[in-house]
């Protein structure tokens, strides 16, 4: 991992600063944590829930439907959105970053910065580690305090994952913005409909501009829509990739996808946001 990205790190122990020392990470305090072998540190305390965190068949799964670049025109409609932020010069942290597959498209539109992936799943985390040379990977909780310095980011990305309006304003340095990317009602609506998946509540918006405002300002929104066109591996991994996963068992999956027509047509349908944090701490 960059030392440069460890100086972005606090304890999750004590909150001091963190650095880097041969293949571990320390604080003053004498709390010390291992590189993984696979390049990510695990910051979580012993006694944390995980029970959110994707399982490494879900990982697995959204890291052949991503390269597959299905999402590829969302991903670029992000770092478009990314760069649009105009953020003073500074790190990328992205909480509920997955397999840091667009934190890495974010990294190529903006060469000149660094970025920190965060997730509940060491199996994301391990993944996200080696998305770009650019990228370091934590484990850690977005609904606990972040092992991450105050105003450590100029740019925090949250797609399809959990989001504490606190915590981002927190770690984001004034100025800073957050790209918070949403599915709308429509998203992958051809499978919801046919395989029963979990529902998006139409609500969704107006619950998450409750949740960040107080913290950070809306600054824009835009819907980003692409059509897609999905086999039957690809319907699977669309499945076994998202929240639907934690409720639907593998084999009856199996059987409903191929009861499917192939290709299956149908949209991703996403709200990008832009949110602001005002100079005001
Ligand atoms: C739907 S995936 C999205 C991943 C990635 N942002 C993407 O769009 O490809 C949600 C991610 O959030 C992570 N996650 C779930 N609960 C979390 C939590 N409490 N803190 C941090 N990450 C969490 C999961 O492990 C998973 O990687
Ligand atoms: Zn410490």
């Amino acid at each position: 991992m960059l030392a440069e990205i460890v100086a972005l790190l606090a304890c999750p122990h004590c909150g001091r600063a963190l650095r880097l020392e041969g293949r571990t990470v320390r604080c003053q305090d004498r709390h010390v944590f291992d590189v993984a072998r696979q390049g990510y540190v695990n910051l979580l305390p012993g006694d944390a829930r995980t029970s959110t965190a994707d399982t490494a068949a879900m990982v697995a799964a959204r890291g052949t439907f991503l390269d597959a670049r299905h999402f590829a025109p969302m991903s670029a409609a992000v770092a478009d959105a990314a760069a649009a932020a105009l953020t003073p010069p500074g790190a990328v942290l992205d909480v509920g970053a997955g397999t840091g597959h667009h934190l890495a498209a974010v990294l190529d539109a903006l060469p000149e910065r660094v970025g920190l992936a965060v997730d509940l799943s060491r199996y994301a985390a391990r993944r996200a580690a080696r998305a770009h040379p650019r990228i370091g990977a934590i484990v850690a909780d977005a609904w606990s305090r972040l092992p991450v310095r105050d105003g450590a980011a100029t740019l925090a990305l949250s797609i399809f994952a959990p989001r504490d309006g606190g915590e981002l304003a927190r770690v984001l340095a004034p100025g800073g913005a957050a790209v918070v990317v949403t599915p709308t009602p429509d998203h992958l609506r051809e499978l919801v409909d046919a395989l029963g998946l979990l529902t998006v509540d139409e609500d969704k918006p107006r619950r998450l501009a409750r949740a960040l405002e107080g913290h950070l300002t809306l600054e824009a929104a835009d819907v980003h829509r692409h059509p897609l066109t999905l086999d039957h591996a690809a319907v699977e991994a669309a499945v076994t990739m998202g929240p639907s996963a934690h409720h639907v068992d593998a084999a009856h999956l199996r059987d409903r996808v191929a009861a499917l027509p192939s290709p299956v047509r149908t949209v991703a349908d996403v709200r990008i946001a832009r949110y602001r944090r005002g100079a005001r701490t």
